[in-house]
């Protein structure tokens, strides 16, 4: 135990090897049953982690499947944050992530201390934070929003109450503009949806004609300007389907594609070109630390596990509950 402990610190994951002989999705079926785990996944993990899943979906989704399941173990097949926001919605219950270093560029964005220290200058706003945050942020926000909430979240205060946006300039920019409001922005972004090219985006669409080009608010403004439908991933997946199109330039996390495929398959997805065409931009490497392998022994070991000091835990359920209760509505 002291070992893994040790190893997790140091790796992000227990470094354990597994015999070819092992049949992982056997195993993973069995151990979730028998101790009673649910797995949830990401749209951005790789397409096997997400057929495995109990429940696979978008921030919003996930975040409230988290908050109604009734399994002892949580099994976050995501990144930190995720996770975290997991536990802080179940606090009883152990939640496990199958690698701790699987962490969030937006999130690191916005260290708490300095993110205190900005809030400090605004003292009559109110502030707005998207859910890629860490639970520390979280504690110093009203109310937590996805992209699949974020207008309803924004417009359920009264137009007059002035409002900072944490910590993406992005989504920030994009909800001003859909909202009229005039939010101020944390200067935070992700970096997969940072690095897409305007002008190769604009060639494919020439190439393409025929082709409906789709964007995550997350991608800056003048890619958003191009786009002809912004959505959060789950709003992205209902349009292909609905859509009268049979072809589709995709702006977000790769991931995604592997639902598309799965519910339109005879229809075309084409990721998005990136400024440096050799970099494999387009996948998260964060959610990408995810893999069978590490979901097997993070089931086997219950390990690594998150923990977050109680007090952080309650004031960061507060604008995370608000969420889910203005999300309901
Ligand atoms: P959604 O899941 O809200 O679409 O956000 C995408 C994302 O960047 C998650 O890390
Ligand atoms: Fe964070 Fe971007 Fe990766 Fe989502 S895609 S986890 S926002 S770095």
């Amino acid at each position: 135990m002291e070992n893994f402990v040790e190893m997790i610190r140091e790796k992000g994951f227990i470094d354990e090897p597994v015999h070819p002989d092992v049949r992982l999705v056997e195993e993973i079926n069995r151990l979730r049953k028998e101790k009673n785990a649910v797995i949830l996944s990401h749209y951005y993990v790789e397409g096997i982690l997400q057929d495995i899943a109990d429940y696979v979906g978008d921030s919003l989704g996930l975040s409230q499947a988290a908050a109604s399941t009734d399994a002892d173990i949580i099994v976050f097949v995501g990144v930190h944050f995720m996770a975290e926001t997991a536990k802080i919605i179940n606090p009883s219950k152990k939640v496990i992530l199958p690698d701790m270093k699987a962490g969030c560029s937006l999130a690191d964005s916005a260290p708490a201390e300095k993110f205190e220290a900005f809030k400090a200058q605004y003292p009559d706003h109110k502030v707005i934070s998207y859910i890629n945050c860490t639970a520390e942020l979280k504690t110093l926000t009203d109310v937590i929003c996805t992209s699949a909430n974020a207008v309803k979240i924004v417009e359920s205060f009264p137009k007059d109450q002035p409002l900072i946006f944490a910590p993406d300039k992005n989504l920030g920019n994009y909800i001003n503009s859909l909202t009229g409001r005039d939010m101020v922005l944390w200067d935070g972004a992700c970096m997969v949806h940072e690095q897409y090219s305007v002008e190769k985006i604009a060639a494919l669409m020439d190439q393409h004609p025929d082709a409906e080009f789709i964007a995550h608010p997350e991608c800056e403004k003048p890619v958003l300007i191009l786009a002809e439908f912004i959505g959060s991933t789950t709003a992205l997946l209902n349009h292909v389907q609905k859509s009268q199109a049979n072809k589709f330039i995709v702006a977000t996390e790769s991931g995604i594609l592997h639902q598309m495929m799965k519910a339109c398959p005879e229809k075309i997805f084409i990721p998005a070109p990136s400024v440096d065409s050799t970099c494999g931009c387009n996948d998260c490497s964060y959610m990408k630390l995810n893999s069978l392998q590490k979901l097997y022994i993070c089931l086997k070991h219950e390990m690594p596990e998150i923990t977050l000091p109680q007090e952080v835990i309650e004031k960061a359920k507060v604008p995370i509950f608000r969420m889910l209760e203005i999300s309901s509505r």
